[in-house]
């Protein structure tokens, strides 16, 4: 394992507390540099790059020790199979990167869109968003207006240095969260008390006494927008408690690559769905008052050379699938966006006028601010691309030097950033802040220190976990997905199933992720290592502390009690001959499978971030196959941070059942015997495909390159990533995206399209723009906001169809709409675009209903820049996941 310095963060238990008197810099000290040495971006730029893929000797001894405890215990031991879940990687060919040329530009700042007239949808405020299942679309435009109107009045009072504070961050672990904004002085009306922005997409980073959530990829895999809104607000109450005003989530990046390493910090391969995912997280999360970060535009679908690699992506595909969760995001209210490490089609994003300024905040209207990621900064004239904020706010971590601060001030007195453009950076970043409602004095402030978390005058421990293990218990069991049940052997714990009155009278528990980790939960420091236990989070910011973490074992334990069941565990992965006699002559085995990835600056087992291969961790094929020799009733529970090759096993007579648990956060054992034990009937469903083979995936991890080198990686399969290839090109997976069994059965009939005519509001609206879509023409998105325009997103049609509960159990459902565009349209066969949840008692049936709007029918015209309905008729099919399709329909003109 080898961590980049400025991931060196104290590792719990085992804190060393750093000296509490160095505080931080005020930003004032930041060095201001000068206009000459930022002209010389080339060099800044370079050693940027070169501290991203440096490595810390002060690592050394953990390094040393976990590399070899994971070389020993990880997958480099499978290697009899481990070479079948390889694809061979492509070679990026380089390019060459020139910095931006500081051109002097003149700043017309974006009308706000609430100037614009709107539609008659009630006027929102993200403290009372619509209800999960409302047709009304938020119009948060006058509370933006309200927010904008006192950040000017507050703005209009700084000066200069002032405003350009507020954009810059204080350094690198120079305060209490990982970034932060500096404090305005309260005098004259101008006073502020600026940012703490702090990760996870899961939690709270580096604080204590928090709960750590289910991963979004589980958030996902639940199907249910109503768990993943409740997720958002749960993470946004304790980070208002800690005093936290910038939660760095959601993570939105799509699993284009089965092995991406971050891809478990996101809702999976659908752009809809991870655009849905965004979309209630963030409702969520700005009900309770903390600004959500809506990351990381965009493009960052890899950990391999994430800053020193170009995304190479056509105007289509960014529209239709990696940008599209940023306009859900917008939609929601967001507050912040955070721009990637990579470059976009040859600009760094964090410099790139086209998604910045041209897409997010002409085309989608977005009112807030664009901080960058963590050193992604590559200019001072990155402002003018539309950059709003620096983080940390130094140029390399500790580097003492910031792209803005000083820089930022030099480069509007020598006219080449004009100082409104300055003015907007700071009123964008202030007019977030008064939007959640940051300026009431009740607001909590900050109360940890991520850095100092043994110093006790910093950290004042407050437990912000209330009862919320209960929720992450009940999302845990509803985003486990059962994969095969073969004659019924799950659930557990059925009396009569062997003899009169008898549940399993026998259980054994094989693998390390049944038990608890060696150290406990929190071993490795940002979970980067080779988890000895139960894994239920990957690796990198994207963490959280454990305050607990139940293991399987710890679970099961009490419920084999109840039942009288002689449970026995082997928790070692490489004893097979060990696992076999213990897994021997028991009612059920229950064998544990793990596979981990996370971010790129940690690399565990020779997997630098990003997956190596797609097979399980730790011997885990061989140690089923060992188990499902000796025992015919082998049950598999996987936690894996995204798709493995099942193949060794899966059609193995003895295997009867598969539960995914993916990543279920700190009640995982609870979750698990949940759903073992029949007390949540399995509702959760695949938010990717896992393949029969890697090189079935329609793109791999790009490789190659030399330290220096930028390399590109062309998104050659466009629109086809996922089911979408799988589908296009016949490709049979061994489970498709959607999918997911129930211990009972549905059926849905009667399917049928209604118009459900202009919608609210429709007086608001030109019909022109109407008229030309139903006509298939795009109408320009020249307006601001546009892509994000009411008429668009309005609901126009109802799809309604009757669900039944066909079997004996009570549960849960989710049905999926899928659309079929006409061929003509050059889409993939089908597009994930609504679901419905149902719960229902065997027997019952229940209507379910699914609205479209014109934006879920239309496809992005490249040529006019605009959205528009394709020529020919468009097709709806209902299933039960992409390729269980039971019910098809037409829209009707
Ligand atoms: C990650 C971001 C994260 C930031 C601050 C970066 O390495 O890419 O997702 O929010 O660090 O920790």
């Amino acid at each position: 394992m080898r961590l980049t310095v400025w991931q060196l963060v104290p590792l719990l238990p085992f804190v060393i507390a750093q000296d509490a008197s160095s505080s931080s810099l005020p930003v004032s000290s930041i060095p201001t540099g000068s206009a000459t040495s930022v002209l010389g971006s080339a060099v800044s730029g370079s050693s940027a790059l070169s501290t991203a893929s440096s490595t810390a000797s002060a690592t050394g001894s953990l390094s040393a020790s976990s590399a070899a405890s994971s070389s020993a215990t990880t997958n480099t031991s499978t290697s009899s199979v481990s070479s079948s879940s390889a694809a061979p990687s492509p070679t990026g060919s380089t390019i060459v990167w020139t910095p931006l040329p500081n051109t002097p530009q003149t700043f017309t700042p974006f009308p706000v869109p609430s100037d614009v007239p709107q539609s008659g949808y009630p006027p929102t405020d993200p403290s009372d968003p619509p209800q999960v299942g409302s047709t009304n679309i938020p119009d948060f435009g006058p509370a933006w207006r309200a927010a904008w109107q006192k950040a000017k009045a507050k703005v209009s009072k700084w000066t200069l240095e002032e405003k350009v504070n507020s954009t810059t961050g204080i350094g690198w672990a120079n305060g209490r969260c990982v970034g932060n904004i500096a404090a305005i002085e309260p005098r004259d009306g101008r006073g502020w008390p600026g940012l703490c922005l702090e990760d996870s997409p899961l939690g709270i980073r580096f604080a204590d006494f928090v709960t750590a959530f289910p991963a979004a990829i589980n958030a996902a895999a639940s199907f249910n927008r109503d768990l993943i809104r409740q997720r958002g607000v749960l993470m946004g109450k304790e980070h208002v408690a800690k005093g936290v005003n910038v939660a760095l989530g959601p993570m939105m990046n799509l699993g284009r690559v089965a092995a991406g390493g971050r891809n478990w910090e996101g809702f999976g391969a659908d752009p809809w769905w991870s655009g849905e995912g965004a979309y209630e997280t963030i409702l969520g999360m700005q009900s309770t008052g903390v600004t959500a970060c809506a990351k990381h535009l965009v493009g960052n679908e890899q950990e391999y050379k994430r800053t020193q690699s170009s995304s190479e992506i056509d105007d289509r595909t960014l529209h239709e699938l990696y940008a599209h969760p940023f306009l859900r995001s917008v939609m929601a209210g967001v507050g912040s966006v955070m721009c990637s490490y990579n470059l976009l089609n040859g600009t760094y994003a964090c410099e790139n006028d086209k998604i910045l300024n041209d897409i997010v905040k002409r085309e989608y209207g977005f009112q807030g601010y664009i901080m960058s990621d963590w050193s992604a900064q590559h200019s001072t004239i990155s402002a003018n691309a539309g950059l709003d904020m620096t983080m940390p706010g130094d140029i390399t971590f500790d580097s003492g030097d910031s792209y803005f601060g000083g820089n930022l001030t030099a480069f509007v007195a020598n006219k080449t950033i004009s100082e409104s453009r300055v003015t907007d950076m700071a009123t964008r970043i202030l007019a977030a802040w008064y939007l959640a409602g940051q300026d009431d004095e009740s607001y909590p402030s900050t109360n940890f220190d991520a850095f100092k978390p043994a110093n006790e005058a910093t950290n004042s421990r407050i437990d912000v976990q209330d009862d919320h293990y209960k929720f992450v218990r009940t999302l845990g069991s509803a985003s486990t997905v059962l994969l095969k049940n073969k004659n019924n052997a799950l659930p557990l714990g059925q009396r009569g199933k062997f003899g009169k009155g008898l549940a399993e009278r026998t259980i054994a528990l094989i693998g390390s992720g049944a038990g608890p980790g060696r150290a406990g939960p929190n071993e490795f420091s940002d979970q980067g290592g080779a988890i000895s236990g139960a894994l239920a989070m990957g690796w990198g910011s994207g963490t959280a502390w454990f305050t607990d973490l139940i293991s399987p074992l710890a679970a099961i334990q009490p419920v084999a009690r109840k039942f009288s069941t002689t449970l026995s565990w082997l928790l070692d992965d490489f004893d097979l001959d060990r696992a076999a006699s213990t897994a021997a002559r028991q009612s059920a085995a229950l064998v544990f499978l793990k596979a981990d990835s996370g971010e790129d600056y940690i690399t565990v087992d020779g997997n630098e971030g990003d997956r190596k291969n797609l097979t399980a961790w730790f011997n885990g094929d061989n140690l089923v196959n060992a188990v499902a020799a000796q025992n015919n009733n082998t049950i598999v529970i996987v936690n894996s941070v995204g798709p493995l090759i099942l193949e060794p096993w899966i059609d193995h007579p003895n295997v009867t059942a598969v539960l995914w648990a993916g990543l279920p956060g700190e009640e995982s054992g609870n979750s698990l015997v949940d759903v073992l034990y029949g007390n949540w009937n399995p509702s959760g469903r695949l938010p990717y495909t896992i393949a029969k083979k890697p090189e079935d995936y329609s793109a791999q991890v790009t490789r190659g390159g030399g330290p220096n080198d930028v390399i590109r990686i062309p998104y050659t399969e466009g629109l086809l990533i996922d089911y979408r290839h799988f589908d296009a090109n016949k490709i049979e997976p061994r489970f498709e995206f959607g999918f997911g069994l129930s211990y009972t059965t549905f059926n849905y009939t009667n399917v049928r399209v209604e118009k459900v005519g202009g919608g609210y509001g429709a007086s608001g609206i030109d019909q022109s723009l109407i008229s030309a879509w139903e006509s298939g023409t795009a109408s320009n998105v020249s307006t601001v906001g546009s892509s994000r325009a009411f008429w668009l997103h309005q609901p126009i049609y109802k799809v309604s169809f009757t669900v039944q509960n066909t079997g004996k159990t009570f549960g849960g459902d989710a049905p999926q709409l899928y659309i079929n565009f006409p061929s003509s349209s050059r889409e993939p066969p089908s597009v994930f675009r609504g679901l419905d949840n149902v719960v229902l008692s065997p027997g019952d049936r229940t209507t379910a209903s699914i609205t479209l709007s014109r934006y879920d029918l239309s496809v992005w015209d490249t040529e006019k820049q605009g959205w528009k309905r394709p020529q020919g008729d468009i097709g709806v099919s209902i299933g039960a996941s992409s390729r269980d399709i039971r019910q098809k329909a037409v829209i009707p003109k």
